[in-house]
């Protein structure tokens, strides 16, 4: 853990035009400076750097942050890879929050498999390249499946020799202890002897997505029947099958770029189509997709493209497939390939650019792709279709956002020739039921809500009366952005004269809300909210960069957005003929108007919340209190309303 005080060091030393000069070309523009997005293809620049403000934002794919958003983002990086990399870039020295002796322990057994998995890589490398044996039989086999030598070099391939224990004796002669090499799963042990488990096998290093060995997979020379065709390396601290992904550490730039994960069964696809030209490649190896496997890509894209042999196996694996990638909320297209074709061979008896435009060129979404594949099969059977229907409806309820599910829906009824009510009916009774479903597991059964139906549109936020989100987006945008300025408040003093007393605007602010006992609806606010009290309650205001930095990126891109976001409010202060570019010294009345926005609505709402209760069959004793609170209530939102007013027509 890298301690508070270095992160606040970093983040104060850190000029985002200079970190984000390393890497793009940028342009002055006025106070900002322009160019050319590094997240997608553009042809004008619209990729801002704000110096002042210390962020970064692409008006044409809407990526945000500040300088280390842009390094986790543009660099892979986890947060603290990426506050390392500024760390080195200024000279910060770093200084770790202390670990338990268990921590070390657990650390230093981790480096020790690594530095034994790029022990052994490099031992692989050189028994390919530097052998009679590795030459004769390791490269004449990637020969023979064409794969040229730059790529075996990139894909840092090897060959484990003979005899059946060369690694596992070299390794020991070398230092590296028994239980490391057990653990790796590099050697096997049999009667207190060890061998190696890729013996007499062309290797595959399976890589991190920054790029550490992680594993191997070892494939025979031959095509024997009796030996499984892979071994791989058994899971172990750090190696974890199903949140591994083949090639991601050389996909990964091109994913981004391309927007676009192409999703293969196998380390040959995954080779040979990098060959091809073709790089946002990666492989499930073997293994059916999993869950972890899908956050993996989403860090990068939200589009996946599943790239699967046309044989029933190779089918009903992307069928698998596709509902995971749905149910994360992800677009997913299909490829299937010609009868006994998969990718590595079809990018072999094709020109490149074929390769890359029979992709293109035949992927489908998921819904033509069920349809077509099965409508064959059960064409005028009303049984089998019926099936068909509530497969793919059941398919398309696990999309989380309901606007996909109602085009997917009506592109599901053109297709089948359904009634487009049908299939939302079925698709309700899904829902309802995974919901039902999901309660009892939780434990509750009593108070289900209803299930969201897909409904003509809501009203919006702004005609809303029951939502407060411009209110709540107004005010944290004001603590975003002045948070630590100093503003000078009229209070009385003990002669009850009227003195002005600086305060900081966010304790202002904070007191403010806290006063009413008021909270947000919106969860990225309240945890912004929590920061900036817990902050005051230790007299260390938090700054902006830290929001804009946020190690919750859900945080940081609210920050962002917040302070990009040109005034909101400014409808309701045109209208009453107030200015709308205030100046630092009307801050104070931007606050005041603000904050008895928020008041009001959120007192409003509490108001027609009791009024509704009064109305409902409750006791009597109930009555009254509710009358009282509705009475003081009401008398604070009169009183709210007349200072607003009063604001307004100043
Ligand atoms: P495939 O049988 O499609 O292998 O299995 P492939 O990649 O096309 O291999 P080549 O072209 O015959 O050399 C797909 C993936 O399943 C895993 C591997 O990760 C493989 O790449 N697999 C397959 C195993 O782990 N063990 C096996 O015995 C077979
Ligand atoms: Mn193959």
């Amino acid at each position: 853990m890298i301690n508070r005080e270095t992160i606040d060091n970093i983040t104060s030393a850190v000029r985002i035009e200079e970190v984000i000069g390393d890497f793009i070309s940028l342009r002055r523009r006025g106070v900002n400076l322009l160019g050319l997005c590094p997240f997608h293809n553009e042809k004008t620049p619209s990729f801002t750097v704000s110096p002042v403000k210390g962020i970064y934002k692409c008006f044409g794919c809407g990526k945000a942050g500040n300088a280390v958003g842009f390094i986790m983002e543009h660099e892979h990086l986890s947060y603290p890879e990426a506050l390392r990399y500024l760390a080195k870039k200024y000279q910060i020295e770093i200084e770790e929050e202390a670990r338990t002796p268990e921590q070390i322990q657990e650390t230093s057994e981790k480096e020790s498999l690594f530095n034994l998995n790029e022990f052994a890589r490099k031992y692989f490398s050189s028994a390919l390249f530097d052998t009679e044996e590795g030459k004769a039989l390791g490269l004449a086999y990637f020969r023979e499946r064409e794969i040229r030598e730059d790529i075996i070099r990139k894909f840092q391939l090897g060959f484990s020799p003979d005899p059946w224990n060369a690694f596992s004796e070299h390794a020991i002669t070398e230092g590296y202890k028994k239980d490391i090499l057990l653990k790796t799963g590099l050697s096997l042990e049999k009667e207190g002897r060890l061998y190696d488990r890729f013996h007499s096998r062309v290797i595959f290093p399976i890589h991190s997505a920054s790029g550490r060995t992680l594993g191997f997979g070892g494939r025979i020379l031959t095509s024997e029947k009796n030996r499984p065709k892979y071994v791989n390396s058994p899971e172990s601290d750090i190696y974890n099958k199903s949140r591994t992904l083949y090639g991601i550490y050389f996909a990964r730039t091109a994913i981004a770029q391309k927007d676009n994960c192409y999703l293969v069964e196998g380390y040959t696809d995954v080779i040979s189509l990098h060959q091809a030209g073709v790089e946002n490649v990666v492989a499930s190896s073997g293994t059916s997709l999993t869950t972890d496997q899908v956050r993996m890509i989403q860090r990068y894209t939200s589009n996946i493209t599943i790239l699967y042999d046309g044989d029933p196996a190779g089918i009903k694996a992307s069928f698998r497939g596709i509902d995971m990638v749905l149910e994360q909320g992800m677009n997913v297209r299909i490829v299937l390939f010609p009868d006994n074709e998969d990718p590595d061979s079809y990018a072999r008896k094709h020109h490149p650019q074929e390769t890359e435009k029979f992709i293109t060129g035949s992927a489908v979404n998921f819904i033509s792709f069920k349809t077509k594949l099965m409508l064959d099969e059960t064409k005028n059977d009303p049984v089998k279709k019926a099936g068909l229907i509530k497969d793919i409806v059941a398919s398309i309820a696990l999309i989380p956002d309901v606007i996909t599910r109602t085009l997917f829906i009506r592109e599901c009824a053109d297709l089948m020739t359904v009634p487009e009510q049908v299939l939302m009916n079925e698709l309700n009774k899904i829902r309802r039921k995974r919901l039902n479903k999901e309660l009892q597991e939780r434990g509750g059964t009593d108070d289900i809500p209803a299930p969201e139906i897909i409904a003509p549109p809501q009203p919006s936020a702004e005609t809303d009366t029951s939502s407060a989100e411009s209110q709540e987006k107004e005010i944290m945008r004001l603590l975003l952005l002045y948070g630590t300025d100093i503003v000078h408040i009229e209070q009385p003093d003990e002669n009850n004269d009227i003195v002005k007393v600086p305060v900081m605007v966010a304790d202002y602010m904070v007191h403010d809300i806290r006063r009413d006992e008021l909270g947000f609806d919106n969860k990225i606010y309240a945890a912004i909210f929590e920061e900036y009290i817990a902050g005051l309650d230790k007299d260390q205001i938090p700054e902006r960069s830290f929001f804009l930095g946020h190690e919750e990126k859900e945080i940081a891109y609210a920050a962002v957005d917040l302070v990009f976001t040109p005034y909101e409010l400014s409808q309701n202060w045109k209208k009453n003929n107030v200015m709308i570019d205030i100046e630092e010294e009307r801050l104070i009345v931007r606050l005041d108007y603000s904050l008895l926005s928020f008041k009001a609505r959120k007192i409003d709402r509490l108001l027609e919340e009791l009024h509704k209760k009064l109305h409902g069959n409750e006791s009597t004793e109930d009555v009254k209190q509710i009358q009282t609170l509705w009475k003081n209530l009401k008398a604070k939102s009169v009183q709210i309303h007349r200072k607003l007013n009063r604001i307004v027509i100043r």
